[in-house]
């Protein structure tokens, strides 16, 4: 069932270009015109809402997090993330005109549920994103958006997480065309390029070698940081559970740009620390800004291991080690730059010897509250 690979975990982490291609499968016609029959919420409704409101826990809400900046970049609709736990016992503010959006690998996590039941109750439309058919949280949603990543066995999750990211995306570009926030032909570039993003996964895994070696030679390593900036700082916050989860090490991922507020005082001689560049073909002056703090870092002795877009040569001089990722859009980029870091969680747990596929204290469904 491994197909050879030494754990579940690696199996699925390689699974994800696969995983990624069968979530867009069947999914628009080619000309730019999405098709998401499943979602049966009347397009009308749709229409109206003003407000979404993505609910998850863990890994899933981390993909709600890069789904905040899409669908507010592409719908312009105010869309908020909050995890499931907290979200119901703060009063929250939910009409006929809120859209949920659960996310959920299993379909069965208790909190999201009871999160969902409680704004289907004030009224909310509610649209599940779930990888697990005929689970409790799409049958109790409104509508079901499944992932194909195929079943996920081990505990931590990876191919569910690119698989719910591209999901979202397909969510925003439709609510977009309904809404009219983006031409046919601007939704039709970015579908050409989320088809491209399956081989460009499968080159990341390919060129992983250098970042295993890595990990092994950081078995020792107490605590890690992850900085990121905009989609980024959902990746940079998924690398640091990947490791907390696998090997058992403190990490912490932190928004970049909060570093001089409080975390830089963290940094000290030796300290590794990991940052997600964005493309320096983006919009605004975002690169240049992770570059900057990736030189402060470094000025303060910090051990700088940078995930970067190929060809960016400005990041060389900063980093003790630079990890290239193919070209893409910064917004769809989390495709991509969480994969090596998944890599990584996975071979400093496996250098220190730990079961990567059933971690210490975690079940694969949470169904208690
Ligand atoms: C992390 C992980 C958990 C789950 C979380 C939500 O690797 O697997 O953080 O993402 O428990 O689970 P689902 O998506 O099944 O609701």
């Amino acid at each position: 069932k491994k197909d050879g690979f030494a754990s579940f975990m690696e199996k699925e982490i390689n699974d994800q270009p696969d995983a990624v291609a069968q979530t867009l499968l069947g999914r628009n016609d080619g000309n730019g015109n999405l098709t998401l029959d499943e979602l049966r919420v009347d397009p009308e409704v749709l229409k109206t809402i003003n407000k979404i409101i993505v609910l998850a826990c863990g890994t899933s809400a981390y993909a709600g997090q890069v789904a905040k900046y899409a669908i507010e970049h592409w719908c312009r609709i105010p869309t908020e993330v909050e995890l499931s736990h907290e979200f119901r016992y703060r009063d929250p503010i939910v009409d006929e005109k809120t859209l949920i959006v659960s996310i959920s690998q299993s379909g069965e996590t208790m909190d999201t549920l009871m999160a969902v039941r409680y704004a289907r109750e004030q009224g909310a439309k509610t649209v599940s994103i779930c990888n697990t058919n005929g689970s409790t949280i799409p049958r109790e949603s409104d509508a079901v958006l499944y992932t194909h990543a195929g079943p996920e066995i081990a505990v931590a999750s990876t191919k569910a997480f690119l698989a719910q990211i591209t999901a979202t995306y397909l969510l925003g570009l439709y609510l977009a065309q309904l809404r009219g926030n983006l031409f046919q032909g601007q939704i039709k570039d970015i579908l050409a390029e989320l088809a491209k993003t399956p081989a460009k996964i499968a080159t990341v895994i390919a060129n992983a070698g250098q970042i295993k070696d890595l990990a092994h030679s950081m078995a020792e390593t107490r605590t890690v940081l992850f900085l990121g900036r905009h989609v980024g700082y959902p990746v940079a916050m998924e690398g640091a559970l990947k490791l907390k989860e696998l090997a058992y090490i403190h990490a912490e991922g932190f928004a970049a740009g909060e570093l001089k507020h409080g975390p830089i005082a963290l940094i000290e001689e030796g300290q590794a620390v990991i940052v997600v560049v964005p493309s320096p073909r983006g919009r605004d002056s975002l690169h240049a800004k992770v570059v900057s703090n990736i030189q402060e870092v470094r000025a303060r002795g910090a051990k700088t291991i940078v995930i970067a877009e190929e060809g960016d040569e400005s990041v060389r001089e900063f980093a003790e080690h630079v990890f290239y990722i193919p070209e893409t859009s910064t917004l769809l980029a989390p495709l991509l730059a969480t994969v090596p870091l998944q890599i990584f969680a996975l071979e400093l747990a496996t250098a220190k010897g730990y079961d990567v596929d059933q971690p210490r204290n975690l079940a694969k469904s949470v169904t208690v509250e």
